[in-house]
């Protein structure tokens, strides 16, 4: 895989977004059945609402959803895709691929080998996988292997933890498409990467595991190094490269109109915009307008038991995620982008583009402006890579996300419990003009269709 986008104006020209038509709210019932106080979840961790896969929806038919949207926004015909590339952490197959099953579903509607001469591969790289997917594409864009036609970086997801676990309030599911191509309307990527990589045990998922054993604190902490690494390396090549010439004072974030961060839960992207802040503006002048606010930073020379260390560094931290230059930047640049997140929970690897999906229904991108996007995978690895916002963002059509996540229906306890578990075959409401899992048969191949009216 190349490791850099290319210079040429290549980029986002469009998405879709699907999310389930079911949620749970994490107060009420949700709250009172866990002891949790509603307060916790709803500005501790900054989940609303969870959004819940019906019985017959599955990462293979949300992805087929969203690219189906995508591709009727667009006026896109098969033979205009070169090559639909799927970031999923809940494959829902060990060896094949599930852009296959995905264009099965397509096929349905727009003819039996309308699909055949798209490319389609399965990338699993945990929470990082569509945004690997995209970089991909735009090499491959770059390179002139499209011949004129466009590739799809699909995220699809359904995050599931064990009921009464620390994760299962940061549960979620849905899918985002994004329409790579050259000249895009929305935002052209700029040709320079920053990664970090190492080896973690976060969160994983061993072989025949149907969730994830996850180390939550632990990942907090590995997404917090990861991204900051990356940031890191971004910064340098930025500067390095020239496209970026910093005045006195100034640091790479002060030319960044508006962050994009993996959004696990929505606080996640405030730890993560604080820790990014103090990396960059630590030995600034405006550094010591901070310290002369919150005093000394702590620093591990000063400290001769680590465990001191650590408690003054959290103090620390919880004061700046306070401070008037924290609070500031924070709702310029960051806190905007985790509005629909709040009321869908976690979808893992389309997390970062539903970010990206807030920021443009609420028209927030404006021509011009660099969107810095920081990707993050657990295992771990993070990319940070920026792009431009075109000319033409506003162009396509509007997208009435929130009007539609505010239709969706509401499930008891009992149901979300049932649906979790598996224990519920038919679906709460049958779907019509969509994409289902019809049935598994005894080989363990996915049958799917296209159900154009319920009965
Ligand atoms: N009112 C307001 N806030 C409250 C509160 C109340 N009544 N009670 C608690 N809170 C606050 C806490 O003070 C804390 O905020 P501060 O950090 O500012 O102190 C916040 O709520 C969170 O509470 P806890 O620290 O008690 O957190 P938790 O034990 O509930 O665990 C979690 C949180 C680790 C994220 C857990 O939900 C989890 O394991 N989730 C799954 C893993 C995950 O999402 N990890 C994220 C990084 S890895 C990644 O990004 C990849 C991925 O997608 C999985």
């Amino acid at each position: 895989m190349a490791s850099e986008f290319p210079a040429d104006a290549i980029g986002i020209d469009d998405f879709s977004v699907y999310v389930p038509k079911l949620y749970i709210p994490t107060v009420g019932k949700f709250a009172i059945s866990r002891g949790i106080e509603p307060a916790k979840l709803v500005k501790g961790i900054g989940i609303e609402r969870m959004a819940i896969p019906d019985a017959h929806e599955d990462a293979a038919t949300m992805a087929a959803m969203s690219v189906h949207e995508l591709m009727q926004r667009n006026s896109l015909r098969p033979q205009d895709i070169g090559k639909i590339y799927i970031g999923t952490e809940s494959g829902v197959d060990e060896a094949k691929a599930i852009g296959t099953y995905v264009i099965g579903m397509l096929e349905q509607i727009y003819g039996p080998g309308s699909f055949q001469e798209c490319l389609t591969v399965e990338l699993k790289s945990a929470c990082i996988a569509a945004s690997y997917a995209l970089e991909d594409l735009c090499c491959w864009v770059a390179a002139g292997g499209d011949e004129g036609r466009v590739g799809i970086a699909v995220a699809s997801d359904v995050a599931r933890y064990p009921l009464r676990s620390g994760g299962e309030y940061t549960q979620g599911a849905g899918s985002v498409a994004l329409l790579v191509k050259r000249d895009p309307r929305l935002i052209a990527l700029e040709d320079m990467i920053g990664v970090y990589t190492r080896d973690e045990n976060d969160f994983f998922r061993p072989p025949g595991c149907s969730m994830a054993v996850v180390n939550g604190k632990h990942s907090n902490d590995c997404y917090l190094d990861a991204v900051g690494g990356a940031f890191a390396s971004f910064a340098k090549k930025a500067i390095r490269r020239g496209k970026l010439q910093l005045r006195e004072g100034e640091c790479v974030s002060d030319h960044v109109s508006h962050f994009l961060f993996h959004i696990p839960y929505p606080r996640m992207v405030e730890y993560a915009s604080a820790a990014l802040f103090r990396q960059e503006w630590r030995g600034l002048p405006r550094w010591k307008g901070v310290e002369d606010e919150l005093g000394r930073e702590p620093r591990a020379e000063d400290f001769s038991d680590p465990g001191e260390h650590q408690r003054a560094e959290a103090d620390f931290s919880r004061r700046f995620s306070k401070s008037d230059a924290f609070r500031q930047a924070f709702s310029s640049k960051v806190g905007e982008s985790a509005r629909i997140s709040r009321q869908v929970g976690n979808i893992y690897t389309g997390s970062i583009y539903l970010g990206l999906a807030s920021l443009a229904e609420q028209n927030l991108l404006c021509p011009g402006q660099r969107v810095c996007f920081c990707s993050y995978g657990s295992g771990c690895s993070a990319m940070v890579f920026s792009g431009i916002v075109r000319e033409e963002a506003d162009c396509p059509p509007g997208r009435d996300i929130f009007k539609r996540l505010d239709q969706r229906w509401e499930i008891s306890l009992q149901e979300y419990e049932d649906l979790h578990e598996g224990g519920r075959k038919e679906s709460l409401i049958f779907p019509e003009r969509e994409f289902a899992r019809l049935y598994i048969d005894s080989q363990g191949y996915r049958h799917y269709g296209y159900v154009s009216q319920a009965p």
